[in-house]
């Protein structure tokens, strides 16, 4: 994390495609995490869950900071046609267009080219916190979903998770276990890596997610909050992906992560720290 000044909106903007070109044109880009299978599985069902809710003929969808394609492959053959928009070409041009019904456009999500009401669902997906302002993705968002239209944003940073770590990492123990010392190194001191690898020196990296490096990601009830005012008529979320997840669906007995899962949000809000990630489901 970075205790630096708040860079300005052309920083942010120009930070975003210096780290996303750079990624997407080493193939890095793709490696991410949110691209394994099983996420990939999740994050579809996810989608068809919010499809069969909406009562249309025919679904528009727009995904806000589409990147590389993640949810725009996913929604192929689910909806009608799926917009996206991003600022960065060399993102988007790794984007699968043959089935005729994708749409794409460099545009800035803050202000992107549609008409009020085009869509039934936007979408964004690990983009929030790359932006200066998500208040203002909020509102575009709204104002182009049609009455009755789902925006849906996830693996967005909880803010409950990033202090827990910060506080760890200011009162360090001689005995922090390994995945705990992963996570904080892999939230505070990733800077060398990717100047090590891709030479995003750690200034660019943070200011390409000024609302991870510099808010520390989101507090789910201001966002609920936030997104009443804009004018959803319903506002949810929910904590995804404990901490140590991954180590426990890969190497202990399957059942495992479904029971420490359960368990851990039966205990909510007392383990709202220990989840890494919030989902934002907003109905206009
Ligand atoms: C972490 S990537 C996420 C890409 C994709 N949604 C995914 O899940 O893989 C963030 C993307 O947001 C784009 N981006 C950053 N700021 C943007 C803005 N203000 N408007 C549109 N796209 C933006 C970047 O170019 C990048 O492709």
């Amino acid at each position: 994390m970075s205790n630096s000044q708040k860079p300005s909106r052309e920083e942010i903007l120009q930070a975003n495609k210096t780290v996303h070109a750079s990624l997407a044109n080493s193939g890095e880009y793709n490696r991410s995490p949110h691209f394994r299978e099983e996420n990939q599985e999740k994050v579809k069902a996810i989608l068809a869950g919010l499809v069969d809710g909406i009562s249309k003929d025919r679904i528009k969808s727009l995904d806000l900071g589409c990147g590389t394609g993640f949810i725009v492959h996913l929604l192929v053959g689910m909806v009608d046609e799926i917009h996206g928009v991003d600022i960065t070409d060399d993102m988007m041009s790794q984007i699968d267009i043959s089935s005729g019904t994708v749409f794409l456009k460099n545009s800035q999500a803050e202000n992107t080219p549609y008409d009020d009401q085009s869509f039934s669902l936007v979408t964004a997906y690990s983009f929030l916190d790359h932006l200066e302002s998500y208040e203002e993705v909020f509102k575009e968002a709204f104002r182009v979903l049609e009455p009755g239209g789902v925006f849906y944003s996830d693996l967005n940073p909880n803010r409950h998770f990033s202090k827990l770590m910060l506080s760890l990492e200011e009162s360090p123990s001689a005995s922090m276990p390994e995945i705990v010392a992963r996570e904080i190194k892999g939230m505070l001191h990733n800077g060398a890596y990717y100047e090590e690898n891709f030479g995003i020196s750690e200034e660019t990296l943070n200011n390409a997610e000024p609302l991870k490096s510099i808010s520390h990601g989101f507090d789910p009830d201001e966002v609920i909050t936030v997104a009443r005012e804009i004018g959803f008529s319903r506002a949810r979320y929910e904590y995804d992906w404990y901490l140590g997840q991954a180590a426990v669906m890969h190497q202990q007995e399957s059942g495992d992560h479904q029971a420490i899962d359960a368990y851990l949000r039966m205990a909510l809000p007392a383990t709202r720290g220990l989840f890494k990630y919030l989902r934002f489901v907003l109905e206009k």
